[in-house]
């Protein structure tokens, strides 16, 4: 991170930092310009039309073709620039909200006053954030309390943390180094001091720190025993080998698109799994009855993430795109290696 010394913009540490930047710059441009020409006008016709004692203007001809080419000309060029900036910022928009498929998955969990941190292979940490350089990273991130905001300014992008719900953002961070994490919503007394730090590491630093873990297993690994504990298993274990299990199979779920009991369809994504967990009876399956007791007050938001993380586990698609190919793309030299085997089942 840069030193003390004063910068107008935060540094530009992520693949989407020099559009933004971009756009912004064009923007500022663009009022700058229009802000100065008007200023100028204001008092340039102030001073070239003032009101002269011996004369009376003439009236000013409405209908004159002057006026009208003039009229056009003021229209038409503000609305091109203003639609670049439409155009532009859509643009950036959609790069911004569409994670890319193979995007490493990290879960972060906003609470007053503080960010949680969980990787799938098990670290867990507070207020910071390990990532490596040079790759997508997807953050599905959901609040305890109240709704808080995800910023990095460092790499131009935030998002609104609800309860209730996952929302998602996702960076390519450029450059290893750390940076600022704010919260920018504001969410009571401490709302100022929910701050914390990304750090970016080179592929070889982050695997080391990996490694270090927690030592609780992976996050799958944790929810297959809250799965066990909570005593999912007796209901949908016995559902994996059976095809008229009273409850739905889980095997092979994620990712695809469920038939609801009234008709319309779901795809099964880190949402509709949460929302299965906390409100069972808010969408049946088709050919199942409302059987399946709520959890809700029995499991925390880690908890249910980890359930989520389990769930996935069980194939068949890792991201939660549904058109994306299965195939899962490496970064290193290494050849990818095949697909996980699900950590289903019986023990
Ligand atoms: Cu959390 Cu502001």
């Amino acid at each position: 991170m840069g030193e003390k010394s004063f910068q107008l913009f935060p540094e530009a540490a992520s693949s989407i930092a020099g559009h933004v930047d971009a756009l912004y710059a064009y923007m500022v441009l663009v009022s700058a310009f229009f802000s100065l020409l008007i200023a100028f006008l204001v008092v340039f016709f102030a001073i070239k039309y003032r009101r002269r004692n011996d004369q009376i203007p003439a009236p000013v001809d409405e209908h004159s073709i002057g006026g009208m080419v003039l009229e056009i000309v003021w229209s038409v060029i503000p609305l091109g620039l203003s639609l670049v900036m439409f155009a532009w910022g859509a643009s950036i928009f959609f790069t911004e909200s569409r994670p890319p498929a193979d995007s490493l998955q990290i879960y972060v969990t906003g609470k007053q006053w503080m960010w949680k941190i969980q990787h799938n292979e098990g670290a867990r940490e507070i207020n910071e954030l390990h990532v490596p350089v040079n790759r997508d990273i997807r953050l599905t991130m959901t609040s305890e309390d109240v709704i808080h905001d995800f910023y990095v300014p460092a790499f131009r992008t935030k998002a609104d943390v609800l309860p209730g719900r996952y929302t998602t953002e996702w960076f390519r961070p450029t450059k290893v180094g750390a940076y600022h994490i704010f919260c920018a919503e504001y969410c009571g007394t401490k709302h100022s001091g929910m701050i914390g730090t990304v750090y970016v590491m080179n592929e070889t630093d982050y695997d080391k720190w990996l490694g270090a873990g927690s030592g609780e297993g992976s996050m799958a690994e944790q929810g297959q025993a809250l799965f066990n504990q909570l005593g999912c298993g007796t209901c949908h274990a016995s559902a994996i080998n059976k095809q008229n299990g009273r409850c739905p199979n889980l095997n092979g779920l994620f990712g695809t698109t469920v038939d609801l009991k009234d008709g319309s369809r779901v795809r099964a994504d880190e949402s509709y799994i949460r929302e299965s967990v906390l409100y069972p009876q808010s969408k049946i399956v088709a050919g199942y009855d409302d059987i399946m007791p709520t959890f809700k007050g029995l499991i925390t938001e880690d908890g249910l993430l980890k359930l989520v993380e389990y769930v996935k586990s069980l194939g068949p698609k890792n991201g939660s795109e549904s058109s994306a190919p299965p195939a899962p793309t490496q970064t290193s030299g290494t050849p990818a290696p095949p697909a996980k085997p699900a950590a289903a089942g019986n023990r």
